[in-house]
């Protein structure tokens, strides 16, 4: 697609991407559900190289759930490596793009190996001043919501918070999101018409497009449709058509 039919002024601020179809795409071809997964990895780096081209100041991905550690072990083991094996194999070119690179989720619960390598990614890219490229794992909306609410309770317990000063914006900041405007836009692969447990306070009004392409098939021409389609929208949040700019 060309990129000329979009209007720069109009590119989401911050990207999110449900990366969904992975393993029926393997299943299509006869093949182990893993090497899905592994194709997967070749959108991630489209997606990531496009959006960074672009000038998109986010893009958060959803790379594994809460609800994932339920797999079968030998796959969730499978993704864990494969994780490992990104992050290892691109966290030199990120650098070097200037992307700053963030994870969002309950970390702690991922295994001691994947966890020490995303954190020396993240160390090495915190002071670059590009796109953040934040990779929700072991991630659920409602665990993010809960852990804010706890975190919040302790200061309120302490002291440190009142309770009449909790409004959105305090809120946003207990979220592992605290630093990043909400998504614009979310993406989701596959068909599923659902939000998965993802980001649930964050896309309030978050404009959302579904496509039916599996994720390893996912290119940079179905990304760029994806932001036509944004830029057609009308963001009214809640206002009038008539209130809204042209
Ligand atoms: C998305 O693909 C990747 C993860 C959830 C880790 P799936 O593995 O969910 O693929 P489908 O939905 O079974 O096709
Ligand atoms: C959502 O996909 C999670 C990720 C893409 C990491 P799932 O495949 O886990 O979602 P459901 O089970 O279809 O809702
Ligand atoms: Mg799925």
């Amino acid at each position: 697609m060309d990129s000329t039919k979009l209007i720069k002024e109009k590119l989401p601020r911050h990207i999110a991407i449900i990366m969904d179809g992975n393993g029926r795409w393997a299943k299509k071809r006869s093949l182990e559900r893993i090497m899905g997964h592994r194709r997967g990895m070749e959108s991630v780096r489209t997606v990531v190289r496009e959006c960074n081209d672009l000038g998109v100041e986010a893009l958060t991905l959803y790379a594994f759930s809460t609800e994932n550690w339920n797999r079968p072990r030998a796959e969730v083991k499978a993704l864990m490596a494969l994780l490992k094996r990104y992050i290892r194999a691109e966290i030199n070119e990120l650098h070097e793009k200037n992307i700053r690179v963030q994870a969002i989720g309950a970390l702690e619960n991922l295994p001691e190996d994947v966890l020490k390598v995303l954190q020396e990614g993240v160390e090495k890219t915190k002071n670059n001043s590009g796109m953040v490229l934040n990779v929700a794992l072991s991630y659920s909306g409602r665990d993010e919501i809960l852990r804010a609410v706890a975190d919040i309770a302790d200061k309120v317990r302490q002291g440190a918070l009142a309770t009449a000063d909790i409004d959105e914006q305090t809120f946003s900041g207990f979220l592992d999101t605290a630093d990043l405007p909400d998504p614009d836009l979310l993406i989701r692969t596959s068909g599923e018409m659902r939000v998965s447990n993802f980001l649930l306070w964050q896309i309030a009004y978050t404009e959302i497009y579904v496509t039916d392409v599996l994720w390893p098939d996912f290119s940079r021409d179905h990304l760029y449709q994806a932001l036509v389609d944004y830029q057609t929208r009308r963001r009214r949040f809640g206002k009038t058509d008539e209130q809204i700019a042209p």
